[in-house]
C-alpha cells in the first residue's frame, strides 16, 4: 500500500523525506518519488524499484528546499513504471500531488479534463487530481481549489499537494485511506502512518475523513471541505517504533486480519454497485469475459491458500454459472499433461503473482491455446503480465507469511466474477440477483461483526493451546474453509499437526484417530447441508472428540452439540466462507501466540515461493 510523506521545515528536505519513506517500507511498494520546491520551482525525481534507486538519483542530482512531498507507490492503476510513479504534476508543472487509495470516478473525471484541454502523462487514477486542482485554480485561491477538487472525488484517498504558488504551505486530506499530521519542533509532517515520523516527533494529529489540512511550519489548520475551521489537539504517541509499524498490533498477521473489512471494500470498489444492482469490471476484463464460449471449460490453478480460494470458486461458478470447473494444484497441473484448448479458460489465483508453479501452469496453458484470467494482488507481477486479463484484488500488501486478507479478497473477487457471469448468462435475475448483490455489499460490515468475537476466540484458543493435533471439518462452501483453517494453524504453529477434511469423509478414515478431547473445529454455519454437518459433529462427539463449532448467530439449537461455540453473522451460503474464515484465522493466531510461535515469519516458510 502506498506510503505518503510531506515535510515543512528547515532540515535537509530530500534526506528527511527519504528517511521517513524508508520507515514506511513495510507497507510494500514498487516505485518511489519526491517533489521539492525551491527557487527554481518544483523539482521532481522518480524511480522504479526500491528507495535506494531514488536515493542514488538524488545523490547524482541533489535537490535542495524546505518543503516537499514524497511517495512510495504500490501499483493499482497502471504498471509500476517511472511515469506512473508519484508525485504527479498538472499541465503547468507548478503543482504536484501524491495519493494513496483508489479514485473510483477517475475515468469520467479524466474524460472531462481531457475535453477541457488537459494533457495526461500516466495511466494512474491519481493524475486527474493534479489537473482537477489546476482547473479550479483558474477561478479560486489554492485552498478553495484544493477543497473543491476533493469534493469531486469518489472512492478512497489520502492526498498531499505542494504548489509553487505556496512556498510555505502543504495541503492534505483523506477519505478511507490513512493520513496523519506530525507536529515537531520547527517542522511539521504529513505521513501515511506514525512510524514515518516517530524519530522526529511523538505529537500527532489524527485526521478524519473529509477534512482538509493546510500545513505550515507552525502546525496544521484543519477545516471541513466547506472551509469551516475544526479544532483538534495533537495526541501523544506512547508506542515504540516496532509496535507503531504494526499499527499497535503485536503481529502483522493480526493487523492484516483486522484490515479485512477495508481490504474487501477495495476489492468491491468500482465493481459492485448495490444501488444500481450492478456488477462490472474494467473494460479489458469485460472484453475477455465476453469472449468466453457458451460451453467454456474452466480450470482454476493455484497453490496453498490461493488453491483453497479456488475450491470456493469451483463451488460458486458451478452452482451459479453452470459452467464446468476443475480446480488443480498448480504444481500438479503443470506436470500432468492436462487437456487444454481454445475453449478452456485457466483462472490463476495468486496473491504475489510470482509463485513459480502457478507461473509455469499459466505458461503451459498459454502454449496450448487456453485463455488466462488471473486473480492477483500485485500489479505488474509476472503472472499478471503473462495473463490475458487480470482481476486485481486490491487487498494491499500482505506482510505476514500466513495469508489472511489476500484469501478473503480472492474469494470476494471470485464472488464478483460468479455474479457477473451468472447475470450475463441469465442464470440470475430479479429478487435472487438483488439479494446476492446486497449480500456481497454487506460482507465488509459482516467481517467487522465477526471480528468482535475476538476475546471469546482468544479464550477458546487458550483452552486448546496445548493440543498437538486438530481436525477441521466443513461441507460444501466450507470444505475449503476447513482446509484453509488447518493450513493456517499448522503454518504459524509448527508444533501442531492440523488436517482439514470434507466432513462427510470423516467416517472413511480420519475418524479412527478421534479420542478423548481431540479438538475438531467444525464450520456449521447456516447452509443447505446444516443438518448433515450436525450429524458429523455427533459422530465426533460419540468418540469423545471436542467440537469447536463455528455457527451462525441466532442458532440456539447448535449449543448442545458444541464443546465450544463461536458465532458469526448470518449471510448467504455463497459468502459464508469469507465470514467463517475470520474466526478460523483468529483461532490459529491465538493458539500460535499461546505457544510462543514466530507468527509472522514461521520457520521453513517464505511469503513468495518463487522456486519449484
Ligand atoms: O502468492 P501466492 O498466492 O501464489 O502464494 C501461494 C501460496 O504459497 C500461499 O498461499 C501460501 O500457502 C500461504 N503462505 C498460506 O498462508
Amino acid at each position: 500500500m502506498c506510503g505518503i510523506v510531506g515535510y515543512v521545515g528547515s532540515a535537509p528536505v530530500s534526506e528527511t523525506i527519504l528517511d521517513a519513506l524508508s520507515r514506511l517500507e513495510y507497507r510494500g511498494y514498487d516505485s518511489a518519488g519526491i517533489a521539492i520546491l525551491n527557487s527554481k520551482g518544483l523539482e521532481v525525481r522518480k524511480r522504479t524499484g526500491k528507495l535506494k534507486a531514488l536515493a542514488e538519483a538524488l545523490q547524482q542530482e541533489p535537490v535542495e528546499g524546505h518543503i516537499g512531498i514524497g511517495h512510495t507507490r504500490w501499483a493499482t492503476h497502471g504498471e509500476p513504471t517511472e511515469v506512473n510513479a508519484h508525485p504527479h504534476t498538472d499541465c503547468t508543472g507548478t503543482l504536484a500531488i501524491v495519493h494513496n487509495g483508489i479514485i473510483e470516478n477517475y475515468a469520467e473525471l479524466k474524460e472531462r479534463l481531457l475535453a477541457q484541454g488537459h494533457t495526461f502523462r500516466s495511466q494512474t487514477d491519481t493524475e486527474i487530481f493534479a489537473h482537477l486542482v489546476e482547473e479550479f485554480l483558474k477561478a479560486h485561491p489554492i485552498d478553495a481549489a484544493f477543497r473543491l477538487a476533493l469534493k469531486e472525488l469518489k472512492g478512497s484517498y489520502a492526498v498531499v499537494l505542494v504548489s509553487a504558488r505556496e512556498p510555505h504551505r502543504l495541503f492534505g486530506a483523506r477519505n478511507a485511506s490513512p493520513l496523519i499530521v506530525g507536529v515537531g519542533k520547527g517542522e511539521t509532517f504529513f505521513a501515511s502512518d506514525v512510524p514515518a515520523i516517530l524519530e522526529r516527533t511523538r505529537s500527532v494529529v489524527y485526521l478524519n475523513d473529509h477534512e482538509a489540512v493546510e500545513l505550515t511550519v507552525d502546525g496544521p489548520r484543519l477545516t471541513t471541505l466547506e472551509g469551516k475551521p475544526i479544532r483538534r489537539q495533537p495526541t501523544k504517541i506512547e508506542w515504540n517504533l516496532a509496535a507503531a509499524r504494526k499499527g499497535g498490533f503485536p503481529h502483522f498477521m493480526l493487523k492484516e486480519i483486522h484490515e479485512q473489512p477495508a481490504a474487501i471494500e477495495q476489492t468491491l470498489m468500482n465493481r459492485l454497485d448495490p444501488a444500481k444492482a450492478r456488477v462490472t469490471f474494467d473494460r479489458k476484463t469485460k472484453a475477455f469475459l465476453d469472449t468466453l464460449h457458451a460451453n467454456e471449460r474452466v480450470i482454476i490453478i493455484a497453490c496453498g491458500t490461493a488453491y483453497h480460494a479456488g475450491v470456493v470458486g469451483e463451488y460458486m461458478l458451478e452452482e451459479f454459472v453452470r459452467i464446468p470447473v476443475d480446480v488443480d494444484l498448480a504444481s500438479e497441473f503443470r506436470y500432468r499433461d492436462p487437456m487444454l484448448d481454445r475453449r478452456t479458460t485457466v483462472i490463476a489465483i495468486t496473491q504475489s503473482g510470482e509463485t513459480a508453479d502457478t507461473l509455469a501452469g499459466v505458461r503451459l496453458a498459454k502454449e496450448h491455446g487456453a485463455k488466462i484470467l488471473t486473480i492477483c494482488n500485485v500489479m505488474g507481477s509476472s503472472i499478471a503480465r503473462a495473463s490475458d486479463a487480470v482481476i486485481y484484488t486490491h487487498a494491499g500488501p500482505e506482510i505476514a507469511v500466513a495469508s489472511t486478507k489476500a484469501y478473503t479478497s480472492q474469494v470476494t473477487a471470485l464472488a464478483l466474477l460468479t455474479l457477473y457471469l451468472a447475470k450475463k448468462r441469465g442464470h440470475l435475475s430479479g429478487a435472487p440477483w438483488r439479494r446476492l448483490v446486497e449480500g456481497l455489499a454487506n460482507v465488509p460490515r459482516l467481517i467487522e461483526q465477526a471480528l468482535q468475537a475476538e476475546p471469546e476466540i482468544k479464550a477458546i484458543a487458550a483452552k486448546y493451546a496445548a493440543a498437538r493435533n486438530f481436525y477441521y471439518l466443513g461441507r460444501r462452501y466450507n470444505v475449503p474453509t476447513a482446509l484453509e483453517g488447518a493450513l493456517k494453524l499448522k503454518e504459524i504453529c509448527p508444533l501442531i499437526h492440523a488436517e482439514g477434511y470434507a466432513a462427510g469423509e470423516m467416517k472413511h478414515g480420519p475418524i479412527s484417530l478421534i479420542r478423548d478431547g481431540w479438538p475438531v473445529v467444525v464450520i456449521a454455519t447456516h447452509s443447505s447441508v446444516y443438518d448433515k454437518v450436525v450429524s458429523n459433529i455427533e459422530e465426533v462427539r460419540a468418540r469423545k472428540g471436542h467440537c469447536i463449532v463455528i455457527a451462525s448467530e441466532g442458532d440456539h439449537a447448535i449449543k448442545r452439540h458444541a464443546n465450544s461455540l463461536i458465532t458469526v453473522p448470518k449471510t448467504e451460503e455463497i459468502f459464508s466462507p469469507i465470514i467463517a474464515a475470520i474466526p478460523s484465522q483468529l483461532f490459529a493466531y491465538y493458539v500460535a501466540d499461546a505457544n510462543g510461535c514466530d507468527i509472522d515469519q514461521p520457520p521453513n516458510l517464505a511469503k513468495s515461493v518463487t522456486v519449484e
